[in-house]
């Protein structure tokens, strides 16, 4: 059976995907000893991965290779197993490949079976997914956020900052939005009730802030300027919650906060996190967001953007602002 798959031929220049990654064909190769076939029905599109395709050696996670297909969360069924506990039919969320077909090793790609009662299966991608765990874990317990605190997120209309900014609230705080663009922002403030938003396209970022008033958690996806903004406008023991620095993605820089001497001055607490690093404690943050999204007090917008050829489409939009909510792609059954 051929297998369509995005193979990276070159490293990316800025969002120059296009020229990068190759949409190739190749028979599938027999499946080893404890690994699943999946049939992919769905891509998780991850602005975290935009690093693994450079050749930095220093992150958190080593470049993937020039020549192999890419990777990435995938979602679908198990067409075939040679590991224990996976059988045909299965539904299964794992680190495959920008695929029709992905084969993984079932234990080194994290894949678990998915309770396919779940009517909407993209939720496992989203509120059930990575994306959730870390909204809740970098607010709950990066940001140790209590009742009544103030707590602001940047890229806010994204998978990652939509879900940050409700679980502030569900959690008593009062939760604030950074995005670009006035529709974002009104998203944010008229769809999820959230107490306000910035508007970090528009004139006076820092005029906007000093509006809002001081936080005491800022979540932080973004690094860069933005980040210099927040430190002076930070509440004394603040924390900053490290999720991402898309900032610095595309263009290779480095965030060097000019304004870090805030961290003295105000008291602050600055730490980042990695989802990978409280993967053991999954099956319970699954549980509460799960509560949370059949009470319908978590919501998720979903992009969706229908076939494997149109992926670096689907991709490009997390680092151009294009989305409101998780980027997925949806493969033909
Ligand atoms: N630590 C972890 O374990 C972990 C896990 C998952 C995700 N993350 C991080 O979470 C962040 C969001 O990722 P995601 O996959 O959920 O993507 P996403 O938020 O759905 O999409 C990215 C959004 O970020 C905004 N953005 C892009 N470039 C920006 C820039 N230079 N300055 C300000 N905003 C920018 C864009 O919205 P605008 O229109 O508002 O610009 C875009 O829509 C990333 O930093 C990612 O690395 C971390």
């Amino acid at each position: 059976m051929q297998n369509r798959f995005w193979r990276i031929a070159r490293r990316p220049e800025g969002t120059d995907f296009a020229a990068a990654l190759e949409l190739d064909e190749a028979p599938l190769a027999p499946l080893g000893t404890g690994e699943i076939r999946i049939r992919n029905s769905h891509l998780s599109m991850d602005a975290g991965t935009r690093m693994w395709l450079t050749d930095r050696e220093d992150g958190y996670q080593p470049p993937l290779p020039l020549g192999i297909p890419m990777s990435g969360l995938v979602l679908g069924e198990v067409l075939e197993s040679r590991a224990d506990g996976f059988a045909p039919g299965d539904l299964v969320r794992a680190f495959g490949q920008w695929a029709d077909v992905s084969t993984v090793d079932a234990v080194m790609s994290g894949a678990i079976v998915l309770d396919p009662t779940v009517t909407d299966r993209r939720a496992w991608f989203g509120p059930l997914g990575m994306n959730g765990w870390t909204a809740l874990w970098g607010v709950e317990q990066t940001g140790a956020a209590k009742p009544g605190e103030r707590v602001l997120v940047s890229a806010a209309a994204g998978a990652t900052g939509i879900l940050a900014v409700q679980v502030a609230k569900l959690l008593g705080c009062e939760a604030w939005g950074i995005a670009g663009g006035a529709a974002k922002c009104a998203y944010l403030t008229d769809e999820l009730g959230i107490a306000g938003a910035v508007d970090y396209k528009a004139a006076d970022v820092g005029g906007q802030l000093d509006a809002a008033g001081g936080f005491d958690i800022y979540f932080d996806n973004v690094g860069g300027a933005l980040l210099d903004q927040v430190l002076t406008r930070m509440n004394h023991y603040g924390r900053i919650a490290v999720c991402g620095l898309l900032a610095d993605y595309t263009g290779g820089g480095r965030t060097s906060p000019r304004e870090f001497d805030q961290v003295l001055m105000r008291r602050l607490r600055i730490e980042g996190f990695f989802s990978p690093d409280f993967m053991h404690e999954g099956p319970a943050l699954t549980r509460r967001l799960r509560d949370w999204t059949e009470a319908g007090a978590l919501v998720m917008p979903y992009d969706v953007t229908q076939g494997l050829e149109n992926t670096l489409t689907a991709y490009a939009k997390l680092f151009t602002g294009g989305n409101i909510g998780k980027v997925i792609v949806e493969l033909d059954a």
